[in-house]
């Protein structure tokens, strides 16, 4: 069976966007295939966060993960820094990574134009811990967005140079997971791109937002002065909302408004009170769910140490083939 592997670094709560575009497809994957799905939290030590910080946002994601569907009897799911095999792979794969291929990728160069203050190590070998992660599992697919394809093409170059240089065929070369349909982008509500958290709280909605932030954010959501004439093209705004209410909303409810839209006699309001009320019901059971698991943390440990114990029965088998290849044999 292949296996499939992702990690997301513990930055915030899970909005829409992560929901529909990575979750939802996490949970469908763990039917077909050996699934690792982990917490990324020694990548983000490049940014330096305060302990307290850092456990409570590890802790918070996973509470999110098991809410949204992802099962641990059926993936591997695990935080990154309870698998130190991972950090002994990174230093085996840097000593094959070459610093200018390092110095290239896009997400290096976008950093150190951000943080020009805190241009670490840490930082321009990002990409060689992500080859860790990956090929620790040995893992055949990845799903990544576009902005990751290029550290998936660093750890195949990676992966390709360790078998030439060892003359054997052992990792495999993971290749990007494209889902059967057509890549999700769920938009955010200011008519700006897609929804993510680094472009503006207020037209992002969270998981875990209750019913008046959501009215807030949805009340506020950008508009347009209305249709001018019968059967007109929607502004981006416009459009922006009605993806947002064909993934909550009831099919004859989203055509009632694509009607009134067309004949001009829709009003914005009602539209946005129609989205609020089917986004609550749709955020309600998940909200709670989140509640629940994250306020129970023996069962959130029970979790993190299982996912530990699996992750690293396949990561000591690794290493111990990484050792044997490299030469060293005690
Ligand atoms: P953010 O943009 O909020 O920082 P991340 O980059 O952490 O989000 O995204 C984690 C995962 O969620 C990625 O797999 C990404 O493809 C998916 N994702 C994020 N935002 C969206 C969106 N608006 N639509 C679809 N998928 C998204
Ligand atoms: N770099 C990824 C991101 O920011 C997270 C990540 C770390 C990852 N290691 C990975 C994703 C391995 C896929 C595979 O989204």
């Amino acid at each position: 069976m292949e296996t499939i592997l992702s990690g997301m670094r513990p930055t915030g709560d899970l909005h829409l966007g992560n929901y529909y575009g990575a979750l939802l497809n996490f949970v469908k994957l763990q039917e077909k295939y050996d699934c690792y799905f982990f917490i990324a939290d020694f990548h983000l030590l490049t940014t330096h966060p305060n302990p307290a910080d850092l456990n409570n946002n590890v802790r918070k994601i996973l509470a999110q993960y098991l809410a949204c569907g992802l099962d641990p009897d059926k993936s591997t799911i695990y935080v990154q820094s309870s698998v130190p095999e991972v950090a002994e792979l990174y230093m085996y794969l840097n000593m094959i990574t070459y610093v200018g291929e390092l110095e290239r990728t896009t997400a290096f160069k976008e950093k150190i134009r951000q943080n020009p203050n805190n241009i670490n190590a840490g930082l321009l070998t990002y990409p060689s811990l992500m080859a860790a992660d990956i090929l620790l599992h040995r893992a055949n697919k990845v799903p990544v967005g576009k902005d990751q394809q290029q550290h998936l093409e660093i750890t195949r170059d990676i992966a390709e140079r360790f078998n030439r240089m060892y003359k054997q065929d052992y990792f495999p070369l993971p290749q990007a997971f494209n889902f059967e349909r057509e890549l999700v982008k769920i938009p955010s509500l200011d008519g700006n791109g897609k929804m993510s958290k680094s472009y503006g709280e207020q037209a992002t909605i969270y998981l875990t937002d209750d019913t008046s932030v959501l009215k807030k954010k949805i009340m506020k959501a950008k508009t347009d002065e209305g249709p001018q004439s019968p059967n007109s093209q929607k502004s981006v705004e416009i459009e922006n909302l009605f993806s947002l209410m064909r993934l909550v909303s009831k099919q004859e409810i989203v055509q009632q408004f694509e009607d009134s839209y067309n004949d001009c006699s829709i009003r914005y309001g009602d539209m946005k009170k129609q989205l609020l009320q089917d986004m609550d019901l749709f955020l309600a059971p998940l909200r709670e769910k989140i509640k629940e698991l994250s306020s129970n943390e023996t069962y959130l440990n029970k979790i993190i140490h299982i996912g530990a114990e699996k992750a690293r029965e396949s990561a000591k088998k690794t290493i111990r083939e990484v050792r044997e290849i490299i030469g060293f044999k005690i």
